[in-house]
């Protein structure tokens, strides 16, 4: 198996080291900046050893070395500074993930593509649209990563082990997403009867804010380990043809109600990209919730 990812940076090359020590695939690290593409490599190479894999990994800034791709996961980009929001990064990167996507169709025209690049949902949309790949080869990281922030919050708060949690992160990978608390259970039990109402709120609050927290402390850079690891979460549902139902922003012709936006449903993800959307059904909160954050990522998918 092959694993193409484009961006050599943070999550690019954490996510590198994931797939790379899960000896699930071959990978090639593709950077504008050829020679930390080479460096990154060599020096992930150097740890195959003692990582105990017999994998291969390749530096590269040709787009020639991606042909032949399962997978090509998309991370190239500029990430948040402090202050900013995943939508003030459109202008950056949409030129960048338009330019990736087309040398994706060209060279790995039958590869999955997973898009990390934010802000997430409008890159989804455009990386489609670009790419003309199906909608079900083309499809973006998010709710995975803010269940995952949401379960960590909510484990940590009731003392219980964050696998007795149940979750679904829905809708945009910003400011509008969706909690579905109504199907969000500790060991099948609602949290609504567990956690007092404020105290979720401010979860709930925490979760949406929880990349912007990160990118504070950092300073420089945003979170890289867990969009490497929800990435990781993806790439081998596809290699190992899992089909399990995990949630990814996915270009949308009529499920829900909606059209031509790229958001986060619960799709069961296997060897053929999203092998099925899932339709929850919601309160009428949550559903109001989500057509909502629907409608704030049409009006950044518009500023393209
Ligand atoms: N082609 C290939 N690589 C590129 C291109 C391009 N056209 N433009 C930029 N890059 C590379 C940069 O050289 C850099 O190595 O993308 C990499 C981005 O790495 P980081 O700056 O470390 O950013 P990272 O933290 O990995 O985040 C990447 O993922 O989570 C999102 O918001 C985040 O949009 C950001 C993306």
């Amino acid at each position: 198996m092959k694993v193409s990812i484009i961006g050599a940076g943070a999550v690019g090359a954490t996510l590198a080291q994931r797939v790379l020590e899960s000896g699930l695939a071959d990978v090639v690290l593709l950077d504008i900046v050829k020679n930390m593409a080479i460096g990154k490599a060599f020096d992930l190479s150097d740890a195959a050893p003692l990582a105990g894999h017999e994998c291969s990994i390749a530096g590269t800034d040709d787009y020639k070395e991606i042909s032949g791709s399962d997978v090509v996961v998309i991370t190239a980009g500029f990430a948040r500074k402090p202050g900013m929001t995943r939508e003030d990064l459109i202008a950056k990167n949409a030129g960048i993930v338009k330019g990736v996507s087309e040398n994706i169709k060209r060279y790995a025209p039958d590869s999955i593509v997973i898009v990390v690049t934010n802000p997430l949902d409008t890159m989804t949309y455009l990386a489609r649209a670009a790419t003309g790949f199906a909608r079900q080869k083309v499809f973006g990281m998010a709710g995975e990563l803010d269940g995952s922030r949401f379960i960590y919050l909510i484990a940590r708060e009731l003392k219980v082990p964050r696998s007795s949690v149940q979750t679904y992160m829905l809708g945009s990978h910003g400011d509008t997403m969706v909690p579905v608390l109504s199907k969000t259970t500790i060991s099948g039990r609602p949290v609504s009867g567990l956690i007092p109402k404020d105290k979720l709120d401010s979860i709930v609050k925490r979760t949406r804010d929880r990349g912007a927290e990160i990118v504070s402390l950092l300073v420089s850079g945003s979170a890289y380990y867990s969009p490497s690891a929800a990435a990781f979460k993806m790439t081998a549902a596809i290699l190992r043809d899992t089909k399990k139902t995990m949630v990814a922003s996915v270009c949308l012709d009529g499920e829900y109600g909606l059209k031509d936006v790229a958001i986060g449903v619960p799709c069961k993800i296997g060897k053929k990209g999203i092998e099925k959307i899932v339709e929850l059904e919601l309160s009428e909160a949550e559903d109001a919730h989500f057509r909502a954050s629907a409608k704030a990522i049409k009006s950044s998918i518009a500023i393209l």
